[in-house]
């Protein structure tokens, strides 16, 4: 049995609520639950504050956990990442209102910055004085208590209804990620999380396509499509008529369903593939 964080809330609570069910595990939280158990999975599961996780899993209290790259950082705590996972991305940007004078981060010296990630912001905007707060970051400019704000931006829609743009480049770029205590990544349980969520991720890189070549095309075809170790090839009933199976990259599979049908092979199938261990 392993003990696993997941967020409880903020921007990386449905997609990792999402992936976690989609592979098999039972993650279902209630309002007020603050912990879940899959026994069939061995593993209990915990929703917790995204930026209390790094510590949960650097200390060894839960063996593993997801949270976003930025609230390891901030913590300054090193579970080993296993997997980046393809949701949350985000960039911690400063932000300023959208009529204040500042061009640049430089600009910004010597003013009062309210954030959640006071570490990070005292490690690249260095000389200001911080106003650390533990959320609803962008409304503190208007209640008075700063001059600019350093917060994470994912669509930018929060820093737009409150009335601020963003200034420079950022100051850490972020996503989602699986993490483990340190030492633990091996546990069989461990192990098996990261695979089916990396299975899951790889399926979405990767369609399945189907065809049929006479002998004839039966090379030049293959050779379009050659698969992971190679494509699958069975005789139909139809004398010198051949039936060709092949995963192939989705960015590429209108490319080869193109080519493939002008070099003449018929019946092109091309279907989603839901996980996949490569
Ligand atoms: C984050 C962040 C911003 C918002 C940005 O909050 O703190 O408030 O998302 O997203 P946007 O650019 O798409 O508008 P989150 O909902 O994760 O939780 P929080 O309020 O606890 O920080």
């Amino acid at each position: 049995m392993i003990k696993v964080a997941l967020p409880n809330k903020g921007q990386l609570f449905e997609p990792t609520m999402d992936i976690l069910s989609s592979c098999g595990y039972k993650v279902s939280k209630s309002l007020r639950s603050l912990s879940t158990m899959d026994a069939d999975n061995q593993v209990e599961f915990y929703f917790l504050r995204p930026g209390d996780i790094p510590l949960y899993v650097a200390n060894g209290i839960l063996d593993a956990g997801i949270t976003g790259k930025d609230f390891v950082a901030e913590k300054c705590v090193s579970p080993t990442c296993l997997l980046d996972l393809s949701y949350g991305a985000s960039k911690l940007c400063a932000a300023v209102p959208v009529g204040h004078a500042a061009k640049t981060l430089a600009d910004l010296k010597g003013s009062k910055i309210a954030t959640s990630f006071p570490n990070i912001v005292r490690g690249t905007l260095p000389g200001n004085e911080l106003v650390e707060l533990e959320g609803a970051v962008e409304i503190s400019i208007k209640l008075g208590i700063a001059d600019a704000i350093v917060d994470i931006v994912e669509t930018g829609s929060t820093l737009k209804a409150a009335g601020l743009r963003i200034i420079g480049e950022p100051l850490f770029e972020s996503r989602a990620a699986l993490y483990a205590h340190p030492g633990r990544e091996k546990q069989e349980e461990v192990l098996i999380l990261k695979s089916r969520i990396e299975g899951k991720l790889l399926a979405q890189e990767y369609m399945m396509v189907e065809y049929d070549a006479p002998e004839a095309l039966l090379k030049a075809a293959c050779a379009i499509t050659p698969g992971i170790e190679s494509p699958t090839v069975m005789s139909l009933e139809k004398s010198s008529w051949f039936s060709v199976k092949a995963m192939i990259k989705k960015r590429e599979s209108q490319r080869i369903l193109d080519s493939l049908s002008k070099l003449g092979c018929k019946g092109i199938i091309l279907t989603a593939v839901d996980s996949v261990r490569i």
